[in-house]
């Protein structure tokens, strides 16, 4: 299965989102493909947010070598599931499905595995310190660990 975790600036949620699903698909045997966009693509070419890669550094998780890209219409057809980190993000997902007649179906509220039809936020850390990071790595790490033990049931 592909799995595509999409936020805005795909530098500091997504690809957070992206590393701790890969890696508990690696250590459950779950055969996933999980990959990362944003739908600003003002960061394109470049590496996650230094915050988000040491908050998985110290996790065992290895993001760095992670590169920012644009959402774009293949990625309904390239992908299984596609999560969305928030609401802004969803609408951006909606307008290109719209503009181009592609149904909504694997488009998912990423939060909804752990608070669902709640269509909440993943809270954007870029506007915050360093200590944002730390509980948006936690509650990525909690929705991604509901995500892997639901696919194991
Ligand atoms: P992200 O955070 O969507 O979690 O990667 C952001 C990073 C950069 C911007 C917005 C959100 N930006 O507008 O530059």
């Amino acid at each position: 299965m592909k799995i595509l975790m999409v936020c805005l600036g795909n530098i500091c949620r997504s690809p957070i989102a992206e590393g701790v699903m890969q890696s508990l698909s690696n250590k459950n045997n779950l055969n996933w493909q999980v990959e990362s966009a944003g739908t600003n693509g003002l960061h394109n070419g470049e590496s996650p947010h230094k915050h988000s890669v040491e908050i998985c550094k110290k996790h065992d998780i290895d993001i760095s070598a992670q590169i920012s890209r644009k959402f774009t219409k293949a990625d309904f057809d390239n992908y299984d599931v596609i999560y969305v980190m928030a609401k802004d993000v969803y609408n951006d997902v909606k307008k290109i499905a719209d503009a181009n007649n592609l149904p909504m179906q694997k488009v998912k509220y990423f939060l909804d595995a752990i608070y669902p039809n709640q269509n909440r936020d993943v809270t954007d850390p870029w506007y915050g310190g360093q200590d944002g990071y730390i509980d948006v790595y936690n509650e990525i790490a909690k929705c991604c660990n509901v995500i892997a033990e639901n696919a194991k049931l």
